[in-house]
């Protein structure tokens, strides 16, 4: 028998930070909003945050704003007067010429989507080849997570056996599994200056929730890694919940694992309260799993202790997820390795600076609302002249968690076991413990609690860093997360960006110096209630999300909210805006479909080729057509005149 899968959207809100939407059918709810380098010589004069320390060259911004977006039945996308933005590369597109069509029905199967663009295209970084680094390139795309709406025929399927226990159909969890994860396409200008993706690529690569992994560093093999699936503690299948992302100067790939919690459940009341961590990371503890129910058609994510099984079964399987995915794009036969040492979050992103010395930090933001900010050093110094040394850098270091004084002081505190209060008598007898509740973990340490940290950003030039702080309903109102000078607005409905200095601009520094950048919001003294006004100048959006800077050191900023709320009306729909860093002027380059999300950015190192992510389009975008189901797309974004983009 099927049966309607109805929950209550406060519920799923509560365990998720995203917002969710009833479809249009009001049947379902689902996540709808929602040369080579290799070796990397060459890579590093393209690598953004890396330059030596100039303080920045101030960018030039030259378009023409756009207005917002309100019409409730928008379904395309904009840009500025003597731009042009094309759809690039949709969920369902073939990854290369042998690869199934799309089928406008959602009729491939789960073998097909293997084989095709996931959904919910997330971060995304560009890899340029060093003999014509504008020209040719890899481009590499997360899928966050699945629209099951769209993804099926007819949506989500539950069964209910006799006893009325919910069940998933294989197959499309399966397809479900194999539209989250990573695309990796390689792409070219043609005669004419055109981008083409390489159909006949052998780069042409989907990584997904089904592909096979390696852990690597100080967690892996711990007993606590071990399942009855894998006692080794070693090899893992699949990455899911693919947020933002990372790269680094050897020319590998990051991909985050952001809100794995969802995807498992322990039933087990009683266990889960023993298990600090589960309830840290707000696993789905009762009936199910918080998304897609997929633990009723594959055992590994049902986190329910079985004490008759070697390692009591698959408890221990969400351990082995919230890592760092370092990906080789130029090797199409490399395994993914899960970096344990760089700690494991609902990790945001993994955003690199790179001082001119080699040494390096990588910057987490944990999105819950109340969590930390996070950085890794490496031990060692990236070479550039020792491919083979960088292969191993993220598996030694330090992982380090922010305190923001309110005098403008920062420090980063270590997590390092035996070191203060992280010993066996606090519940972390060794370095995997401290690496798999890194929350836990920072919570000893003091570390301040942020208003859900999305991206960040590190500004080329001047190693400066920004983060998004998206926004934060119980800031102020939850008694342990009271309003202080870095996240100052209670019920923080719009979010804020601020930023910082390290001391002598050293990323392995331990301490800096913050301020906020602006806080997004409405003007001041207009209509909207005092606690929803910002400090823009500029062009008014909220839920900052999406962050990135382009080599000349424009600010780009991305929206997430949900543009059907009664607070976002005046705002529009989803936008990727333009700032000055230095003037902190704001302006509106891109407004997105109704419904969806503005996230993933990248280019080309000249700045004259953009490409942007339009993630859980609401109508029909890219057909635009008001029938066709609408697709996660990458959007392609160049200018008439083949002149550098936010000039
Ligand atoms: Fe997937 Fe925090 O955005
Ligand atoms: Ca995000
Ligand atoms: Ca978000």
């Amino acid at each position: 028998m099927s049966g309607e899968w109805r929950t209550d959207p406060d519920d799923w809100e509560a365990q998720d930070d995203h917002p969710v939407l009833r479809s249009s059918e009001g049947h379902w709810l689902s996540l709808t909003r929602r040369s080579v380098l290799k070796g990397g010589l060459g890579l590093a004069a393209v690598f953004v945050g890396g330059c030596a320390v100039t303080g920045g060259a101030r960018p030039r911004i030259g378009f023409t704003p756009l207005p917002a977006q309100t019409d409730p039945g928008f379904d395309a996308v904009r840009v500025p007067a003597g731009y042009r933005a094309v759809p690039f590369y949709s969920w369902g597109d073939p990854i290369d010429a042998e690869a199934p069509r799309w089928r406008a029905d959602a009729g491939n199967d789960w073998r097909d989507q293997l084989r095709q663009a996931g959904d919910n295209h997330d971060g995304m970084h560009y890899f340029p080849f060093a003999d014509n680094p504008n020209g040719h390139g890899l481009l590499v795309i997360n899928h966050e997570k699945v629209a099951t709406d769209f993804l099926h025929p007819r949506g989500a399927t539950v069964l209910h056996d006799e006893q009325g226990r919910p069940r998933r159909p294989d197959e499309e969890v399966n397809k479900e599994l194999a539209a989250h994860g990573v695309s990796v396409i390689e792409i070219a200008k043609d005669r004419d200056g055109q981008w083409r993706r390489i159909m006949t690529s052998s780069y042409n690569r989907r990584i997904s929730g089904l592909t096979p992994m390696i852990l690597s560093g100080p967690a892996a093999g711990a007993e606590a890694m071990r399942t009855a699936s894998d006692p080794t503690g070693r090899r893992v299948i699949g990455t899911f919940a693919n947020c933002a992302l990372g790269y680094t100067p050897w020319g590998t790939y990051l991909a985050c694992e952001e809100n794995w919690p969802n995807y498992f459940v322990n039933r087990d009341a009683e266990d889960y309260r023993r298990r600090p961590q589960q309830a840290r990371y707000r696993l789905s503890q009762g009936e199910r799993s918080n998304y897609y129910l997929w633990e009723t058609a594959q055992s590994r994510f049902d986190a329910t202790p079985d004490r008759s099984l070697p390692h009591q079964g698959e408890v221990n399987e969400p351990n082995r997820f919230g890592w760092v995915v370092e990906i080789d794009p130029f090797d199409p036969d490399s395994t993914p390795v899960k970096r344990t040492a760089m700690g494991r979050l609902v990790r945001e992103c993994a955003t690199p600076s790179l001082a001119d010395d080699g040494r390096m930090a990588f910057y987490f933001g944990d999105d819950t609302r109340g969590e930390y900010i996070y950085k890794f050093v490496p031990r060692d110094r990236y070479r550039a002249d020792d491919p083979a040394a960088n292969r191993e850098l993220l598996d030694h270091g330090t992982l380090y968690v922010a305190v923001f004084h309110d005098d403008g002081r920062g420090e980063w505190r270590p997590l390092r076991h035996g070191q203060g209060p992280l010993n066996a008598a606090n519940g972390f007898p060794d370095q995997a413990a401290v690496l798999i509740n890194a929350r836990g973990a920072a919570d000893l340490l003091g570390a301040t609690r942020m208003d859900r940290p999305e991206w960040v950003a590190v500004r080329p030039g001047s190693r400066e860093v920004y983060v998004t702080l998206t926004n934060n309903d119980e800031r102020g109102v939850d008694d342990g997360q009271p309003v202080n000078a870095a996240n100052p607005r209670p019920r923080n409905l719009h979010g804020q960006i601020l930023r910082w200095r390290e001391r002598d601009n050293d990323p392995a520094a331990t301490v800096f110096d913050w301020e906020l950048f602006l806080l997004a919001g409405y003007p001041a003294g207009g209509e909207a209630p005092a606690h929803q006004w910002g400090t823009i100048q500029g062009d008014v959006f909220s839920s900052p999300d999406g962050l990135w800077f382009d080599p000349a050191g424009r600010l780009w900023i991305e929206t997430d909210y949900d543009d059907e709320s009664p607070d976002h009306q005046a705002m529009g729909t989803n936008q990727l805006l333009c700032a000055d860093p230095d003037s902190g002027e704001v302006r509106r380059f891109l407004v997105g479909p109704r419904g969806c999300e503005i996230t993933g950015i990248t280019g080309t190192p000249d700045g004259r080729t953009l490409w942007v992510n339009v993630q859980h389009p609401g109508i029909s975008y890219p057909a635009s057509d008001g029938h066709t189901r609408p697709r996660s797309t990458t959007v392609l974004i160049t200018r008439d005149d083949g002149g550098e983009i936010g000039t």
